[in-house]
């Protein structure tokens, strides 16, 4: 591992563009994986290839995405040539999560069970083995939650006193827009369900399309308060 002045590298990260950003990360760490949802964040792979021949992308497949994502992954792969890692819940965690509390639970008691089974055990065993991560956040995403996301840091959730995991947020300071416009420019496949009203997306059953004037986490877990709407993956983001 490399010794890293962490405060250094977020003074020299402090608002730089997105290719700066994942241009210092790719060049500090060869043990790095960008974190891909089959949504939007397809720009950090396209920034990413052309800074880098061999990089690692890695995705979280819950069992529960849409066929279209699925579909989008796929095509990701084609596209750019890349051996995309799915990364899926512990088999027997699952087998007893499902029997003991259905397919839909989360309706009921919250989308934290589920997400913590399906999403976050799978990336804490694949980032364990990372020195650091790159991840497609925004803070535009969310005026709740997503506001006090840096350029770098140290990610207080899967570090332990051994191993300490840095997190790339090369996004951070884009809007939407901004990200839209890269991929017309660029021409980079998206998710086709982006042609229907859906604007994040994530799991099927916990994914609306969104209306022209809501925002746009508002189809991600609609009946819960916008103030829990993380998923474990970026708990930090909840203390910060
Ligand atoms: S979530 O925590 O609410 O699901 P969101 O959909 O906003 O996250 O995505 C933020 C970033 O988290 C993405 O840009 C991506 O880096 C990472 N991420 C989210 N879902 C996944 C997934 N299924 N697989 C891999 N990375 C993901
Ligand atoms: Fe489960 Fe929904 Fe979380 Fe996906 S988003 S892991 S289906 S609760």
């Amino acid at each position: 591992m490399l010794t890293i002045d962490i405060e250094a590298l977020q003074t020299e990260l402090t608002h730089q563009k997105p290719r700066i950003i994942l241009t210092k990360a790719l060049e500090l760490f060869d043990n790095i994986a960008i974190s891909f949802s089959g949504a939007e964040d397809v720009v950090l792979i396209d920034m990413a290839v052309k800074i880098k021949k061999d990089i690692a992308v890695f995705c979280l497949d819950t069992g529960r995405l849409h066929p279209e994502t699925y579909r989008y992954i796929e095509k990701i792969r084609q596209h750019y040539q890349l051996d995309i890692e799915l990364l899926s819940p512990d088999r027997h965690c699952l087998d007893d999560f499902v029997k003991r509390k259905g397919l839909f639970s989360f309706y009921q008691d919250g989308h934290h069970e589920c997400c913590s089974l399906r999403k976050v055990e799978p990336l804490a065993r694949k980032i364990a083995g990372l020195e650091a991560w790159i991840t497609g956040q925004r803070k535009d995403q969310s005026l709740d939650t997503r506001q006090h996301i840096p350029e770098v840091q140290v990610d207080s959730t899967f570090s332990t006193a051994q191993h300490r995991l840095l997190k790339f947020n090369p996004l951070l300071n884009w809007s939407s827009a901004q990200v839209w416009d890269y991929i017309h420019v660029y021409e980079v496949p998206y998710n086709e369900l982006h042609s229907r009203g859906f604007v994040s997306i994530g799991c099927e059953p916990c994914t609306k399309p969104i209306l022209p004037n809501q925002h746009e986490r508002a189809g991600r877990w609609w009946w819960e308060d916008e103030t829990k709407k993380e998923c474990g993956l970026h708990a930090s983001n909840l203390h910060s």
